[in-house]
């Protein structure tokens, strides 16, 4: 059925002019269900037709993926759709159904940070945050497909994830620290501290405490 809130009655469901039928809008209320794997649990969303992948998201509670621009500029809502980034405001859900999505919330715990996400912390290269976990979110696909990216390639990977705070040196050089800690040539932390007496089997708190030999 056509319809419109913001019209008058009769342009709401299309009338007749005489010369030309005219049809506007759709019904934005017509309730549907998605199921989707979502960082790795099948779930089972009621979505409306007009809802975008993000828009279903957050109404969930999954929050970290963040509402920028709305148009597909900003990259902060980044998510990955079975593998590949996507733009998740401007994704419309009912192409989701049937697709693996994974977020931020599925890649590390507070406890246990993702490589990457440890980067960013350690390497101070986020300040008011917004942007981080599209820029990580990203950061994962473009160390997936290529290892070991040159300054070049990650400014390239990055280009389409906008960030007002940092200036992008810092998360250049967090995705580059990640890319050492993901091939195994740095034991990942996340406190920023020595990493030696990790590779010694000695924790970072039994290390401040003072209980390991140097
Ligand atoms: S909020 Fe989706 S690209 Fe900006
Ligand atoms: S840290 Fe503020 S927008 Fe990137």
């Amino acid at each position: 059925m056509w319809y419109s809130t913001n019209l008058a009655p009769r342009a709401q469901i299309g009338y007749s002019t005489g010369t030309y039928m005219v049809i506007v809008g759709h019904c934005h209320t017509m309730p549907m269900e998605i199921e989707m794997t979502l960082n790795g649990t099948e779930r089972t969303f009621e979505a409306e037709r007009s809802d975008s992948l993000l828009d279903v998201l957050r109404r969930n509670g999954y929050t970290g993926a963040k509402r920028g621009c709305d148009t597909g500029i900003c990259g902060f809502c980044t998510v990955t759709v079975d593998g590949e980034p996507e733009r998740s405001c401007i994704k419309p859900v009912a192409t989701i159904d049937g697709t693996a999505v994974e977020t931020i919330e599925g890649i590390g715990t507070q406890d246990d940070l993702h490589p990457i996400q440890a980067a960013f912390v350690d390497n101070a290269a986020l300040q008011c945050g917004f942007c981080i976990p599209g820029m990580i979110m990203q950061s994962r696909s473009l160390l997936a497909n290529n290892p070991d990216p040159t300054e070049a390639e990650i400014r390239e990977g990055l280009a389409g994830n906008l960030c007002r705070c940092t200036g992008y040196e810092k998360i250049i050089d967090a995705v580059q620290d990640a890319a050492e800690r993901m091939s195994g040539e740095q034991t990942v932390v996340t406190d920023g501290g020595d990493l030696t007496h990790e590779t010694a089997g000695c924790s970072s708190q039994d290390w401040s405490r003072g209980e390991c030999d140097e």
